[in-house]
């Protein structure tokens, strides 16, 4: 007798816990299109998508990141594939990163349509960009958000300075996390202010214009957590 019940109840969840976590389910949309365009594509292409992001500002000769320029795709297909396989079919400039193993189908489907709103109404796209509200999150989630945007390039997954973009950024090379001990307030500084302005490498980019103090001390958060 007790076995049936039992059997019963597992039966019963197995049609309740799918039925739950699809009336969950978020649709792609715009704004969080938004969000994740501020999130981890600004780097290169800018706050507001016009190509004027730290490292095509910092890195010598680096290819028009302007996605107002006119030979931009518009339509959902070659968006999604510029996305999902960056320069990795040989199509695009090398430094476009691929983010098919990166994003989630969610953010990849957002991105697209909002790529697309900002190809055809650049002013709506724009106004998305200024008035979105990032969804609060606790403070360590907020600093990897931001670390997956602005730092892994160079400073890698893992915090190890093997990033994406360390094979042109030497000498010295992205510090290695794990052996920073810099306390609090100087790690505030580098960050806000740049390596240049605290006597370090000039390849450090400085963050203050375009992150609130807030969100350094979220990123320090979450950087520390690679120590050894
Ligand atoms: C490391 C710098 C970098 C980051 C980060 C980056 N891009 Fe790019 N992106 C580029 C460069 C460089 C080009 C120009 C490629 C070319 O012209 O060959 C480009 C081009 C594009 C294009 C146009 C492709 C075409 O056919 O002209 C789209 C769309 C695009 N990026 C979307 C994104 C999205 C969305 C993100 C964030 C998920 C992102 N990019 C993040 C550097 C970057
Ligand atoms: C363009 C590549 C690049 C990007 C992007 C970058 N960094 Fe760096 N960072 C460097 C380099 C290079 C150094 C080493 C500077 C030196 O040793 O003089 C460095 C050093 C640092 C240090 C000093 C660590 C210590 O203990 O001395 C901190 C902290 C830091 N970066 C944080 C960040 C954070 C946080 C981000 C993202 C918001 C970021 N960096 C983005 C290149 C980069």
């Amino acid at each position: 007798m007790k076995t049936h019940y039992f059997l019963l109840i597992i039966a019963l969840l197995g049609y309740a816990l799918p039925a739950a976590a699809a009336s969950q389910r978020i649709d792609p949309s715009v704004e969080h299109g938004a969000v994740t365009f501020n999130e981890r594509c600004s780097l290169c292409h800018g706050n507001l998508g016009m190509g004027d992001g730290i490292l095509p500002r910092l890195i010598k000769d680096y290819p028009n990141t302007n996605l107002r320029a006119d030979n931009k795709p518009a339509d959902a297909g070659s968006i999604r594939e510029a996305i999902i396989y960056g320069y990795e079919k040989g199509l695009l400039d090398n430094r476009m990163p691929p983010y098919g193993d990166e994003l989630t189908w969610l953010e990849i489907e957002s991105l697209v349509l909002f790529l697309r709103l900002y190809f055809h109404d650049v002013d709506r796209a724009i106004g998305l960009l200024t008035t979105t509200k990032k969804p609060e999150t606790p403070r360590h989630e907020k600093g990897r958000a931001i670390y997956m945007g602005r730092c892994i390039l160079c400073h890698g997954e893992n915090g190890d300075g093997k990033g994406k973009m360390a094979k042109i950024i030497n000498s010295p090379p992205p510090f290695n996390f794990e052996y920073s001990r810099l306390p609090d307030e100087m790690l505030l500084d580098i960050i806000t202010r740049g390596g240049d302005a605290v006597g370090r490498s000039p390849k450090m980019p400085r963050f203050g214009d375009e992150l609130s103090e807030s969100d350094i001390r979220s990123l320090i958060l979450y950087i520390k957590g690679f120590r050894k």
